[in-house]
């Protein structure tokens, strides 16, 4: 199966397909050193390559003396060519933990390639060395077979989009570097360019508006692995330079855009044998809020927000009842299993709620026996904390949290604390739950900027209905949206876009833009629009996010090959590094 793995290559086997079958064949194996041991006469090698790994036995009868000095004397990481025959194993030395472990292959020769200095870790899986340590010697930590298995992987996941994409007529389509700044939210990485002196080129954050270009330009179905970049704070799963598959398709109305994904998703998925149910769950945003208090809910397991503003609207405890009368919500969720927590354990969740921005954190602990733990609880009626159980679903054991708020901080508040809560409780969640979040508000208020904000960028199309509002009640302006999520990431994120060059300039407008500046930064889209281009959207998956999902890693890093650190660095080039004072000349800068 593996042949052509052997074709065009020294060796005639790799080191994890030899198997009972093989015994008595005469192959030439190259590898890594990887664990050498010497009993007494004889040595035993185990060699590895990305295939796996062979036991090789080097006995003195067998080899040369001079080869039998050579494996005495191996060190770790030495690269090796090793021709010998594959033998079976005595019954007592047979590895069932090894693939290749009913086997060995008996040296015969043993040639070093190259001899390794010491590694500054060891080629193991989980190993615990700091990440910087692992990414200034990348290249040893990709000799580890846990790293191989995840680019492997991503291949894998790239290599099924591509098919399923192919095969549904979408071209792939190259789109610049270098190019103008288009807006996802994030800083610019800006490129001075040498002939135009004080002028510089933004990486794009996205191919976002070369992509709707391709849809004036007829292309009708695009896609492209693309490289985006974007400077902002850098996450688990942020990196500065990250992956789309970036799709665009004209003609077309949000529910296609879903089908198509969910097709191709669903064969991708098949491709690396991960089973899911298609069709996916198609929430609202404001469902998602509701319930998760997040538009990337993990829907692996309960514990949803409960809206209980009705009950305590009028209750003796006054930060309830006065956030219930002034337009706010209190809202809360139920830890199973949580009610056992001393006071202090409970009290030390308030940090969390605070860090989301809540002014409190009231709690109900419903203790196993019967007793009942509650800052609040003695300002409520009977009636009401009857309802409130109720609502709750409360029984001993129980822990319930309370945030009362404006709802977006209330929301955010119990997302924070449903999630610390799962992984403090240990609940489990297995496997992977994909689902749509749709129809986002088209705008939300930067209070930084005090200014209106398209929520996912400005060349969304505004929901029909709604188109009248952009300019009086933007808040109320729905959008045609969709956002993938997976197991509580988002993982993919479109819009069908405005095609109507009139739609644009308002949308941009209600961002704070001047005509004049519209003109300067978006003339060539507004021209495109005037010049007959078709109703189109799209979506672009995270590449790298969905990898790392499916690797079941905790950070996107263990899914690219060369990351950055999160300072945005590479430890292993050292880049970003200084550059000399001629090269700054040459594009006129100066540093500070
Ligand atoms: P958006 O900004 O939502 O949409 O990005 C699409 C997807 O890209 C992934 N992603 C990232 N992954 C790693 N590191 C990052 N810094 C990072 N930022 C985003 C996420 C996200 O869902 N042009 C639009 C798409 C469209 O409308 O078609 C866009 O870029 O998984
Ligand atoms: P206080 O009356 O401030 O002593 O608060 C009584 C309880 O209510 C404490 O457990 C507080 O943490 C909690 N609390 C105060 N403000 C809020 C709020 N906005 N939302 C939820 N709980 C709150």
């Amino acid at each position: 199966m593996t042949d052509y793995l052997n074709k065009y290559c020294i060796h005639t086997a790799t080191c994890g397909e030899l198997r009972i079958d093989d015994v008595a064949r005469e192959v030439t194996l190259t590898g890594w050193a990887w664990h050498t041991r010497d009993h007494g006469g004889l040595i035993f090698i185990d060699l590895r390559d990305r295939a796996g790994y062979t036991q090789i036995v080097v006995d003195p009868d067998c080899v040369s003396e001079e080869d039998f000095a050579k494996a005495e004397h191996l060190g770790r990481e030495y690269v090796l060519k090793v021709v010998g025959a594959v033998r079976a194993r005595g019954e007592e030395s047979i590895n069932p933990n090894m693939v290749t472990g009913e086997i060995e292959v008996l040296a015969s020769s043993v040639e070093v390639l190259n001899t390794s200095v010491t590694p500054p870790f060891s080629i193991e899986n989980g190993i615990e060395t700091d990440e910087t340590t692992r990414m200034k010697w990348r290249y040893l930590d990709l000799r580890r077979p846990e790293m191989y298995a995840n680019l492997l992987l991503r291949h894998q996941v790239a290599q099924a989009m591509r098919a399923a994409l192919n095969k549904r007529g979408f071209l792939e389509v190259e789109t610049p570097i270098l190019a103008n700044s288009t807006p996802e939210g994030a800083r610019d990485y800006i490129v001075p360019s040498r002939p135009n002196p004080g002028k510089f080129y933004a990486l794009p954050q996205s191919p976002q508006q070369f992509k709707q270009m391709l849809m004036v330009g007829g292309i009708e179905r695009y896609y492209q692995i693309a490289r985006c970049f974007r400077d902002e704070d850098l996450r688990a799963d942020r990196q500065p330079e990250f992956t789309q598959v970036d799709i665009e398709m004209s003609f077309v109305h949000g529910d296609d855009v879903i089908d198509m994904m969910e097709d191709v998703m669903a064969e991708t998925l098949a491709a690396v044998g991960v089973e899911h149910e298609f069709p996916l769950i198609r929430m609202q945003y404001s469902e998602a809020m509701d319930r998760f208090g997040c538009d990337r809910p993990d829907i692996r397991f309960g514990m949803e927000l409960v809206n209980i503003t009705d009950i305590v609207k009028n209750t003796g405890f006054k930060v309830f009842s006065s956030v219930a009368q002034s337009g706010g919500v209190v809202k809360a969720i139920n830890c199973k299993g949580a009610g056992t927590w001393s006071r202090g354990e409970v009290e030390k969740l308030a940090d969390i709620a605070a860090a989301n921005g809540a002014k409190g954190m009231a709690w109900i602990a419903f203790k196993p026996d019967g007793k009942v733990q509650s800052p609040i609880v003695k300002f409520f009626t009977d009636e009401e904390f009857a309802a409130l159980k109720t609502a709750m679903d409360a029984e001993e054991g129980d822990l319930l949290l309370f945030a009362a708020a404006d709802a977006d901080t209330a929301n955010a508040v119990l997302s924070a604390l449903r999630l610390h809560m799962a992984e403090a409780l240990d609940i489990p969640r297995e496997g992977h739950a994909l689902l749509w979040v749709v129809n986002f508000p088209m705008f939300r208020y930067d209070e930084e900027e005090k200014k209106y904000a398209a929520e996912h960028h400005p060349f969304t199309h505004v929901l029909d209905e709604d188109l009248g509002k952009i300019e009086t009640a933007p808040l109320e302006c729905g959008s045609y949206s969709y956002d993938l999520v997976m197991d509580g990431f988002e993982v993919g994120g479109g819009t069908i876009r405005i095609h109507n060059a009139e739609e644009q300039r308002r949308v941009l407008r209600v961002c704070g833009l001047t005509d004049e500046q519209i003109d300067e930064k978006f003339g060539h889209l507004i021209h495109a629009l005037e010049l007959g281009a078709p109703p189109h959207g799209g979506i672009a998956l995270g590449l790298d996010r969905l990898v790392m999902l499916l690797a079941g890693k905790p950070s996107i890093r263990d899914v690219i090959a060369f990351p950055k650190t999160s300072s945005a660095s590479d430890p292993m080039t050292g880049a970003p590094s200084n550059v000399t004072a001629r090269q700054l000349k040459e594009v006129s800068l100066r540093t500070l």
